[in-house]
């Protein structure tokens, strides 16, 4: 079977939900910004900071190529993976993609723990910049077979959705 890409914005649960569901479907995980910070050997928020963002989307783009070779996987992807087209392109060919949202309060509220390794929140204002960031994304978190709203259910809830859009069992 193809690999399940979890795409969506930051906080949305992707990582959690991905480690969770991979055990359950008995697919290898794999986090895409994880990859990054082994090649980089760095963390995301140094890379950003010492050699700026179009490296690191280079970084995550080479990430998305290497996993995507592979089968069976449960990949989680950065939020801002799709905004590669051929990355994008490379998760809808090779992957059932779940868009996993959550509304714009929620977000901040889970990233505030770890703005450490969301460089693009880094603001005076996060809220707005949340709201605007999703805004231009929509378009291409759009291209996934179907959404997932994580504001308001557990991770166990998420994973019983996901399972029921593509193997028919569990919550739709
Ligand atoms: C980013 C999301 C982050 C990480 C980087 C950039 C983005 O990943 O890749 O900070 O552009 O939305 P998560 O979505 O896993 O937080």
């Amino acid at each position: 079977m193809k690999n399940i890409v979890l795409i969506g914005f930051m906080g949305t649960g992707k990582s959690a939900v991905g480690r969770r569901l991979s055990k359950e479907v008995s697919f290898r995980f794999v986090d895409t910004d994880r990859l990054v910070e082994e090649k980089a050997g760095k963390k995301i928020s140094d890379i950003f900071a010492e050699e700026g963002e179009t490296q690191f989307r280079k970084l995550e783009s080479e990430a998305v190529l290497k996993v995507m070779r592979e089968e069976q996987l449960v990949v989680s992807t950065g939020g801002g993976a799709v905004l590669n087209k051929d990355s994008l392109d490379l998760l809808c060919q090779g992957g059932i993609v779940v868009w996993l949202t959550a509304r714009p309060e929620v977000i901040l509220r889970r990233t505030q723990r770890r703005f450490g390794s969301r460089p693009l929140l880094k603001e005076k204002n996060p809220l707005l910049k949340i709201e605007h960031l999703m805004r231009e994304r929509e378009p291409y978190y759009k291209r996934a077979a179907f959404s997932v709203d994580t504001s308001d259910i557990s991770i166990e809830g998420v994973v019983s959705r996901i399972k029921g859009n593509i193997f028919g069992v569990g919550d739709r």
